[in-house]
This record gives C-alpha cells, structure tokens and sequence, in this order.
C-alpha cells in the first residue's frame, strides 16, 4: 500500500492571509490541500465558495481536496471544478440522483469522492464504490473544526477497506475530523490512505506545520 497522505484542512488557517498560509503548507510537506465549503444550510456553519478558491488555486500546485458540505450540491458542481478543485466530495444527502451528481464530476474530469457522515452507514457508497476516486469517512459530525473524534467510524473504515481490498479497487480511504497524534494511529491501523486534519496542524507544537505533518504521517 502506498503511504499515508496528509491534507490539511484550512478551516484551521487564518482566513485573512489565506494564500501564504497554503503557501506555507505546501512548505511543510503538504500533499492535498483539503478545503471546507459550508453553506450554513446542510451544516450549520459558513465558510468559502468557488470564488475563494480560485483566488486561492495560483499558491500552489497541490492537489485542492474539496468537500462540498452543501445542499443542493449539484448545480454547484461545474463552479467548482471551474474554480481549480481537483477532487472534489459530496455528500450523498446533498443529491437526489448521487449516481448523476458523479458523473457531473467526472465530466468535468475531476476526482470524485463521496462522504458519509457518522450516521451514514456504508450501504450508501457500497453500490459506487468502484465508480470512484475516494471515500470520505467523517469522524465527527461536519460543520466545525475542534471536535472529538468519534472512533465507532473506524468501525466503517475497517470495513470498506476490506470491501476494497477484496474487489481491488483503487477507491483511497480518507478520514476527517478530530485527528490528533493518537487518532491517527487508530485511522492508519483501520486501513485509511489520507488524513485530514485541521486543529493538530496549525495549533499544535506552537503552530509547526512541517512538525505536525511529519508526526501525523509517521506516528
Ligand atoms: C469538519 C471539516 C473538517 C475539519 C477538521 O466539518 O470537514 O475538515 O476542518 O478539523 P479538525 O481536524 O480540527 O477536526
Ligand atoms: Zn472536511
């Protein structure tokens, strides 16, 4: 298996020098840059929309991992894609047609991934799952950084790994939300690919990025 990925979710950055901050996460030996759109509707926080991130796109030639926390999604697809994302993730209960909204994706030749949440169960990804790039297992209900994880999802980490294991998939396992220096350990037994994770990489060892990116990875 190849190594652990680190993508940083700038929901933890300063949003008023976002542009040096990804500057400096690229220096720290970033691989994704893992970018939070909230529409205060489908989650009850607000944050960036396509125009941010385009402005964004010319700091770095990272990958920009997108997770759309909006609703409805599929209309917003195409300004995303248009905006620089690489891969971009949506929400099952964001769609009404999930099959139709990862075509629309993919049309625009995007990575596709898809969420579920702490109460999703994985029956809602199973029937796509060898249509797409990557699964997003939240580990704390979406909305806000700082949170607890919740380790009955590695439960679901665990079990999509051995559903793609076992069928050979490329699909990548990515874990999101309260990822510290032990939870980490746990996701990386479980089977996931790609950490996300917000407060331990900007707050953490006074704000050492290369530090914390480097322990989340080796740890
Ligand atoms: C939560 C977001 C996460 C969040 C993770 O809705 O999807 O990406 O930024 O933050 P931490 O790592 O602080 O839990
Ligand atoms: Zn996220």
């Amino acid at each position: 298996m190849s190594s652990i990925k680190i993508s940083p979710s700038i929901l933890s950055a300063d949003f008023s020098k976002l542009g040096s901050e990804i500057q400096e996460l690229e220096k720290a030996k970033a691989d994704w840059i893992h970018i939070d759109v909230m529409d205060g509707h489908f989650v009850p926080n607000i944050t960036i929309g396509p125009d941010v991130i385009k402005k964004l796109r010319k700091y770095t030639s990272l990958p920009f991992d997108v997770h759309l926390m909006i609703s409805p999604v599929h209309n917003f697809i195409k300004n995303f894609a248009d905006a620089g994302a690489d891969i971009i993730t949506i929400h099952p209960e964001a769609t009404t047609d999930l099959v139709s909204s990862i075509k629309e994706i993919k049309s625009f030749n995007k990575k596709v991934g898809v969420s579920l949440n702490p109460e999703t169960s994985i029956d809602k990804v199973l029937p796509v799952l060898d249509s797409i790039d990557l699964v997003l297992v939240m580990s704390v209900n979406p909305g806000f950084g700082g949170q607890k994880f919740i380790k009955e999802t590695l439960n679901k980490v665990k079990a999509l790994r051995k559903e793609i294991d076992s069928k050979k998939l490329k699909t990548l396992i990515e874990i999101d939300g309260g990822i510290n220096f032990e939870t980490s350990i746990m996701a990386k037994k479980a089977g996931v690919d790609i950490i996300v994770s917000g407060t331990t990489i900007f707050k953490e060892n006074q704000g050492n990025l290369k530090k914390n990116i480097q322990l989340l990875k080796t740890g």
